[in-house]
């Protein structure tokens, strides 16, 4: 059975706090028993906003990778890797360019965003304005079939499909294809061949939506198949050519709702983070200095936990008994709140506790780093490559 990818990127910005933690690689942990899985560095990325301070990206690439590691990625089961070390996505999206029409790339709603907010860096260039091409590069290149973002990437991968669709309406159709596809059919055997013919006939005379769906998962089940072959069919069912790449689609990423240490979201630009691997007494720290409830100035005034940021990481840590202990302990004034904040100290260092044993392999050998992205690059390289060959024949530049 085909087995659908899923891809992700994140761009190298250091340390990964809890934030990321539950908004995105609890996910991504999730994602890996139940697809394949690609996740990757996205420094290319990095540099289309930073390029005069490139400075940190290695850095901030490995330090990121261990968090990955550490939050429970499992480089057995997903592949790790660097996109600047997989070169073919440069190739793609040079090649994607070639079709791209500018006012696409001027209609993406974080090209002008990102100008306006990031005012102190001058985005008027090449690069910026690709930004969302070069997204598309990375995940068209794995034919990926979901990748898991968060809301405000949803516009990056709706224009991925758009390419994709461009891209198999201009290129798709080879030489001989309906013979080809018709030869294909055949090979599905009589009898799916049969109902294969049956289910096209009817998303194409009649428009039937499931007859597609249908159809979708009989190739999906059809494993003799070759990669082409299945394309093929894909493409003669909805009356196209060749589908040479794959529109792929969004699993939306619940917002994490991890406040930060002030009540704000979690992030770095407001400096309210516990990062993933902080140590013990620096989270003590933090949480014991955290702001509470502003009416609550003595010990004997009441408080509302609605209008305190401890209460928000009750929300997240705490068991219904945590929660009504903190409810009428908080309003009667009951407990204090050092008291109420020790609960949370303790969940907080529970779960990175199992973080810092991870990580600590890795930091005692480094290599073992390397090598899980050494191996990731490579096993990401060679998927790159078979679809560049079809991309680059598609295109016109078979010199085999
Ligand atoms: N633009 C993404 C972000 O800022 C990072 C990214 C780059 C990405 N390439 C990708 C995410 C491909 C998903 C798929 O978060
Ligand atoms: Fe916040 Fe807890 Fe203090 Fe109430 S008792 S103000 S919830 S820290």
């Amino acid at each position: 059975m085909y087995a659908e990818k899923v891809l992700s990127g994140m761009r190298p910005t250091g340390r990964l706090h809890l934030g990321h933690h539950h908004g995105v690689l609890k996910n991504w942990i999730k994602l890996q028993h139940e697809y394949p899985c690609l996740f990757f560095v996205a420094d290319w990325h990095a540099l289309t906003t930073d390029y005069d301070e490139p400075g940190g990206i290695v850095d901030s690439a490995w330090d990121m990778i261990v968090d990955w590691l550490a939050a429970g990625v499992d480089p057995t089961q997903a592949t790790l890797f660097i996109q600047s070390r997989v070169p073919e996505h440069a190739e793609l999206h040079l090649l994607l360019s070639m079709m791209t029409p500018l006012g696409w790339l001027e209609r993406v709603p974080t090209y002008k965003d990102q100008q306006e907010k990031l005012t102190h860096k001058d985005l008027t260039t090449y690069g910026f304005l690709g930004y969302p091409l070069l997204q598309a590069a990375d995940i068209l290149i794995y034919r990926a079939d979901k990748v898991p973002v968060g809301e405000d990437q949803v516009p990056h991968i709706e224009f991925t499909r758009e390419i994709a669709r461009r891209f198999n309406h201009i290129y798709g159709r080879e030489p001989g294809f309906e013979d080809k596809a018709k030869a294909a059919v055949k090979k599905l055997g009589s009898k799916r061949a049969k109902l294969y013919q049956e289910l096209r006939t009817r998303f194409q005379e009649k428009g039937e939506e499931d007859a597609l769906e249908q159809a979708h998962a009989l190739l999906d089940e059809a494993q003799s198949l070759s990669h082409g072959d299945r394309e093929r069919l894909f493409g003669f069912l909805e009356g196209g050519g060749k589908m040479i790449l794959v529109e792929p689609a969004v699993l939306l990423t619940e917002a994490a709702r991890m406040p930060g240490l002030d009540g704000q979201k979690m992030s770095k630009s407001y400096g309210n983070t516990i990062t993933l691997r902080e140590d013990a007494d620096s989270v003590r720290k933090k949480i014991r200095t955290m702001q509470t409830d502003p009416q609550r100035v003595r010990r004997t005034d009441v408080g509302d936990p609605t209008k305190c940021p401890v209460w928000q990481f009750h929300v997240i840590y705490s068991s219904d008994t945590v929660k009504q202990w903190v409810q009428t302990g908080c309003r009667s004034a009951g407990i204090g709140c050092i008291e109420c904040k020790q609960p949370v100290i303790e969940a907080v260092l529970k779960e990175q506790e199992p973080m810092h044993e991870r990580a600590q392999v890795y930091l005692d050998d480094p290599q073992l780093v390397r090598n899980i992205i050494a191996d990731g690059c490579e096993k990401a390289r060679k998927l790159a490559q078979e679809t560049m060959r079809d991309v680059r024949e598609a295109m016109g530049l078979d010199y085999s």
